[in-house]
């Protein structure tokens, strides 16, 4: 099968190209780049006015199945990644039951072949149960393709535990990504500690209760060798950690979400709006302006959603009560483009890095580059599209975004997965 995607602004920073030209893609793969392009046979598709970049990968994703299918399964959170532009998500382990062996790993790559929109990449438990106290069966789900091991949803509590996670994933050369929580800090928090929790008279979620867990697993990146990947970073202190780990030469990488890049606890008003409630909490204002910072300077190294759907009836709560977690995969590229491509706080290239080149070589994924002989996993954005977020486009089941009204520009058009349509004119292909 041969497709000639015509006319595109493309832009890949790994091979400097930026330019408005053709890319001609056959089984599966791209077999050229370049000017006034044509085909014998095959579908031609006008991109004219458009952005082509390598497929975004959102490396941190909650598709919920299997086990809590009633907040998100794997073919309907696949649908909403390829909906917001992405070609591949990493599944985090925290399911019912947990991926912790080679069943459960075996279980998703299943499920994502039959129903998948995208492609899967599954990332498995650092202990059983994710409780802290036993190895999960890292080397198995290893051997049946797991290349990234994180307790996400919890910190893992005790430094020995964490050594010898990190010590078997080094021998592997797998990533480990913590989720940063110190229980004993962080107890029964709701919100980000200080003013936040003071004005809204909630248990607060100190930044030392992130910050400190951030600290010591960098100590054991220093002791083990092994490639840490700090998830959802939140505070100015915390990344500052990161930068002076990167400086240091240790193979450190962390991750932010849209959300607490773009919203902070001074939104969580009197209504209690639980959509914002979410783990790590929404910071300061000047812990968001240091995120950006970071992003703009190369601190961080991949942008993610923590896509975290949930039931209405679970966050139509008090707030003490609801889960914490919001979705993110519909609205995370548009949310960039707005507030980071267009007032030019980063360019696209950067924007590819930070979306797509950064998280597979993170999750040891192979690279896709806009040049001959490489996989055609492909986004296409329109980056004029003016759109205003609607809980009833989302094809994700749940609603739980903290970005309903916001009024965006920029989204993604078509999606390609190996030379295959997912998405077309913003429209799932079935
Ligand atoms: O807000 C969050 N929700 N943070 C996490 O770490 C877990 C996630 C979930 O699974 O709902
Ligand atoms: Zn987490």
């Amino acid at each position: 099968m041969a497709l000639l995607l015509k006319n595109a602004r493309v832009i890949d920073p790994q091979v400097e190209l930026d330019t408005v030209c053709d890319v001609l893609v056959r089984d599966g793969r791209i077999v050229e780049v370049g000017q006034d392009l044509a085909m014998e046979k095959g579908e031609t598709v006008d991109l004219t006015g458009k952005v082509l970049v390598p497929g975004l990968v959102d490396m941190h994703v909650h598709l919920r199945e299997p086990g809590y299918e009633q907040k998100e399964d794997i073919a309907s959170g696949t649908r909403a990644a390829a909906h917001g532009g992405f070609t591949a998500v990493c599944a985090m382990p925290n399911t019912a039951p947990v991926i912790d062996n080679a069943v459960g790993v075996e279980y998703v790559k299943a499920r994502a072949a039959q129903v998948g929109k995208c492609r899967v990449i599954v990332s498995g438990a650092c202990t059983k149960g994710l409780e802290g106290e036993i190895l999960a069966e890292m080397g198995d789900m290893h051997a049946h393709g797991v290349k990234a091991f994180t307790d996400d949803g919890h910190g893992v509590q005790d430094a020995g535990m964490m050594r010898r996670v990190m010590e078997y994933a080094s021998q592997f050369d797998c990533v480990v990504m913590p989720h940063c929580q110190d229980d004993s800090l962080v107890g029964e928090g709701q919100v980000n500690e200080g003013t936040c929790s003071t004005r809204l008279g909630m248990f607060g979620w100190p930044a030392e209760g992130e910050e400190l867990e951030i600290m010591r697993d960098i100590a054991l990146c220093r002791l083990t060798g092994c490639p840490l990947h700090i998830q959802h970073i939140t505070t100015a202190r915390g990344l500052q950690l990161v930068r002076d780990a990167k400086a240091e030469g240790l193979p450190v990488t962390c991750e932010v979400t849209p959300h607490h890049l773009f919203l902070t606890e001074d939104d969580i008003d009197d209504t209690y709006p639980t959509a914002l409630k979410v783990n790590p909490p929404l910071r300061t204002a000047a812990d968001a302006r240091a995120l950006i910072e970071g992003v703009a300077d190369g601190t961080v190294d991949a942008i993610v959603t923590d896509h975290a759907p949930h039931t209405d009836w679970e966050k139509d709560r008090e707030f003490e009560l609801a889960p914490f977690g919001m979705i993110g995969l519909e609205t995370a590229l548009s949310l960039v483009l707005t507030n980071l491509v267009k007032p030019g706080v980063i360019d696209y290239g950067r924007m590819v890095d930070l979306m797509a080149v950064r998280p597979r070589a993170i999750l040891r994924e192979e690279p896709v580059r806009l040049e001959a002989g490489s996989i055609a996993d492909l986004t296409v954005i329109d980056p004029d599209a003016a759109w205003t977020v609607a809980r009833a486009d989302f094809l994700s089941k749940a609603g739980n975004s903290g970005f309903i009204g916001a009024e965006l520009v920029g989204r993604a058009t078509e999606v390609y997965v190996g030379g295959y349509a997912t998405l077309k004119d913003g429209v799932i292909v079935e």
